[in-house]
């Protein structure tokens, strides 16, 4: 769906920009800037934000206005920017409940640190009742339609989804710190730095958050594989057919053929998880040893996820035994032994694997 970098002017007595663009979209950014006024007329720029997709462009725009005043959350924030692109600024350092007069209106700033970066914050506009809120509540979309409403609902919420299981999930607690402070105050619009603004869905996008960021899960079941000669395919298949035997919603994922990002979205609020992988070379397949990679960074802690290992074998089960230890690690609770298959799995053996699934399952399904 790609993605967009926002920033928003703010035209008051003291010309304000929230946020810039990654740095090779610059010029664009003060094209459209200057067919509203002069960027060399801009006191005020606000860095949320370090990372480079937001401040890569506060150069561009300071060759135009040298004597802005930039502020960022303090330290970390005025010391990343520093780190990036020199001293030579008029940077001022604020913290949580600090303001600034623009003339009309008033801003406030709130520190919203580890939503995804030390420096992150976001900014408050009582006038006119928007959050700045920086990559909190962005989405993965590229549209002209700028406002929520304007484009298909469960195509937003999907992307909303998909941005926070993939940048923010692994900040949980914070962002749900942070997803507290914003709901004291009254707002009508957020507006994030990536994706379409919320206007008619914040009632919406704040109760996800509320769901992501306490980490709930629904009666879902997550199978992801890979395979070499199709018979940990066929074990994740009994897997799929068990579980729905259980009643349980399955998502089938071969790695081969999904992107992990789309995996980690469907993960995200799944409360059961099955990853199977062969041997090969006496280790797991290195897709899935990506895959696992990728799943200990963004949710190093699934303790409220039921896990599996599996996978076939044909002289040792290094591959699936591996897959285990590395479920282990990001603390799920394993629902059995690691589930192995000598070379290749039988009808005998699917069957009984099957109603051993679906037993399994219906153990740990909600009533
Ligand atoms: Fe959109 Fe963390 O930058």
């Amino acid at each position: 769906m790609g993605i967009t970098y926002n920033a928003y002017l703010i035209m008051d007595e003291k010309i304000t920009l929230v946020d810039t663009t990654k740095k090779p979209f610059a010029s664009e950014l003060i094209e459209r800037i200057s067919q509203i006024v002069d960027p060399s007329k801009i006191e005020v720029l606000i860095a949320n934000h370090v990372e480079m997709d937001h401040s890569g462009s506060i150069p561009a725009i300071m060759e135009f206005a040298p004597e802005a005043a930039i502020y960022a959350c303090a330290p970390l924030g005025v010391n990343g920017l520093k780190a990036h692109y020199g001293d030579k600024y008029n940077y001022v350092g604020v913290k949580t409940g600090d303001t600034l007069n623009i003339g009309k209106r008033t801003l406030t700033f709130v520190q919203t640190p580890m939503v995804h970066w030390p420096d992150n914050m976001v900014t408050y506009s009582a006038y006119d009742k928007i959050l700045f809120s920086n990559d909190a509540f962005g989405q993965h979309i590229t549209t002209s339609k700028r406002f929520d409403s304007d484009n298909p609902y469960h195509l937003v919420m999907a992307q909303a989804k998909k941005y926070y299981a993939n940048i923010v999930q692994p900040y949980s607690p914070q962002a749900n710190k942070a997803l507290q402070a914003v709901k004291e105050l009254d707002i009508d619009i957020i507006a994030p730095s990536h994706g379409v603004i919320w206007k008619d869905h914040i009632q919406d996008i704040l109760a996800a958050y509320d769901k992501w960021t306490t980490r709930q899960v629904e009666e879902k079941c997550v199978i992801v594989f890979d395979s070499m000669w199709h018979s940990t395919e066929t074990m994740a298949r009994a897997i799929a057919s068990g579980v729905t035997a259980a009643g349980v919603e399955v998502h089938l994922y071969d790695l081969k053929e999904n992107p992990q990002s789309d995996i980690m979205t469907q993960l995200l609020d799944s409360k059961y998880v099955f990853i199977g992988s062969p041997t090969l070379n006496s280790h797991m397949m290195p897709n899935v040893a990506g895959f696992m990679t990728y799943l200990k960074g963004l949710s190093p802690d699934n303790s409220n996820r039921h896990a599996v290992a599996f996978g076939s074998y044909g002289w040792a089960p290094l591959g699936p035994k591996e897959v285990q230890a590395a479920l282990e690690e990001t603390k799920c609770n394993m629902m059995s032994d690691v589930e192995t298959c000598n070379w290749v799995p039988g009808r005998e053996y699917l069957d009984d694997f099957e109603i051993r699934v679906t037993e399994l399952i219906k153990s740990l399904k909600k009533c």
